[in-house]
């Protein structure tokens, strides 16, 4: 992972964006698919998985811990798992580079299992709190034998011996959270229960499924739900297409809105319901997208859409639409720059602790660039004019999100716009590059 060196990158307004583009599989279930693989008993296929350095780092760990991964072709891999309960000590570091994701959910996996492993990852992810995690798996039985200051990484985990099933209300509308727990509640004996407030995704509790756990998800208070797994099942394996990851799509989409004279199809988009408020948003701001096709796979539904360049208008978007859309916000405020009117985005709390402080990166990038913004509490506040100047400098902050965002802004601007490093686009979107310059893009 190329955390030394970075590499600039600027994009500048060039003609129309045209043609039709799949961006990479979801990575939210490339990870999962790797993880349940591997807690499965026999051989699981998967097709479609996102190569990006997140999800390969996983699939590393899952290795680590004893199970057989193995690449059998572009995006197909075949696991042999271990069964649940079933990791081995590691014989090093568990490195998980820049993700969250990847490390959060590992830590539930881990916690149910008796034995040590050691967590860390690179200077962006031991900035990230781990103590939201460190904290439910403790109830069920595991223990930090060490953390940095703040249960951070470096995080060695002791594993239950006799994992206890919890009640858990998350403290914040978070996959990652609900995932860990339902991770360890697997080896537990009796029921395991999450409750959100919130729904958040729920690739988790789909794929558990997909793999023979008994779980059910029922309604809870207005927004929220309530997860009951049954502890201990055998997983059997079942096959994963892994559909393409609306999050990466949200950068063609966007481009192609803010691009005059564009019209661009982006193909097999998730449409889970808990991940579209982006395309929700984007419509109230009179975006022409339109759905072309829908099918489904595997348990989650999937859709090709149709963009076509949009004069866009300010939108107030609720903080109850912030976990279906937690990843596009900075995407979004791209969007918003170049809408006329005022973009209130309400809510966005946890943007203050993903790859970067998003809030403030977002921010920077957009004053770099002429556009009028403000921070207020949680919102962020973007004073569109239909126009970006740009011939700014957008710092990245090792987070692939901004960059791709601050890219796609300076193929509208009036002027370039620069970011300081594009290696880290390689997390979650290998590729990015190439395929915005088959579409047109001038990005040098
Ligand atoms: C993810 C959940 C989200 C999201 C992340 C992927 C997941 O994080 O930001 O990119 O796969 O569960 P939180 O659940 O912590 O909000």
């Amino acid at each position: 992972m190329t955390d030394f060196v970075k590499i600039p990158l600027a994009a500048r307004r060039a003609g129309p964006l045209r043609g039709r583009v799949r961006v990479p599989g979801d990575k939210s279930i490339s990870h999962r698919a790797l993880i349940f693989g591997a807690l499965a008993v026999g051989e699981t296929r998967i097709s479609g998985l996102l190569e990006g350095e997140d999800v390969l780092n996983t699939g590393a760990a899952m290795r680590a811990l004893g199970a057989t991964v193995e690449r059998t072709g572009q995006g197909d891999w075949r696991i042999h798992g271990v069964g649940v309960g079933g990791f081995r000590a590691p014989a090093d570091v568990l490195d998980f580079g820049n993700s969250g994701t990847g490390c959060r959910l590992v830590l539930g996996a881990v916690a149910g299992c008796p034995i040590t492993a050691t967590f860390d990852g690179d200077a962006s992810l031991r900035r990230r709190p781990m103590q939201r995690i460190l904290d439910p798996i403790a109830l069920m039985g595991a223990r930090a034998l060490s953390a940095a200051e703040g249960g951070r990484l470096p995080i060695t985990l002791a594993g239950a011996r006799e994992p206890v099933p919890i009640l858990y209300r998350t403290p914040v509308p978070s996959a990652q959270i609900k995932s860990a727990v339902l991770l360890a509640g697997l080896s537990c004996p009796g029921e395991t229960i999450v409750i959100e407030t919130e729904a958040s995704r729920d690739h988790t509790e789909r794929l558990l499924k997909h793999f023979g756990a008994q779980i059910t998800v029922a309604p809870e208070g207005p927004h929220g739900r309530k997860i009951t797994l049954k502890g201990e099942p055998e997983l059997h394996p079942a096959p994963v297409v892994v559909p393409a990851d609306p999050s990466s799509a949200a950068f063609p989409m966007v481009a192609a809105l803010i691009v005059p004279g564009s019209d661009v199809v982006v193909t097999e988009v998730m449409t889970n319901p808990l991940r579209t408020g982006l395309i929700t948003t984007l419509h109230e701001m009179g975006a022409r997208i339109e759905t072309l096709e829908l099918r489904g796979d595997a348990g989650e539904a999937m859709a090709d859409f149709r963009i076509q360049a949009s004069g866009l208008h300010g939108v107030d978007v609720p903080a109850a639409r912030v976990p279906s859309m937690i990843d596009e916000y900075p995407v979004l405020a791209v969007a918003a720059a170049f809408a006329q009117g005022t973009t209130i985005m309400r809510g966005l709390r946890e943007l203050r602790v993903k790859e970067s402080d998003r809030l403030a990166a977002v921010a920077e990038g957009l004053r770099a660039n002429g556009v009028a913004v403000e921070i207020d509490g949680d919102d962020l506040i973007v004073h569109g004019t239909g126009t970006v100047g740009g011939g700014g400098l957008a710092a990245t902050h090792m987070d692939h999100r901004i960059a791709m965002a601050f890219l796609v802004m300076g193929l509208a601007s009036a002027r370039p716009v620069q970011i300081d490093d594009a290696s880290f686009i390689a997390t979650s979107f290998p590729g990015f590059v190439p395929m915005l310059r088959g579409l047109g893009a001038d990005l040098s």
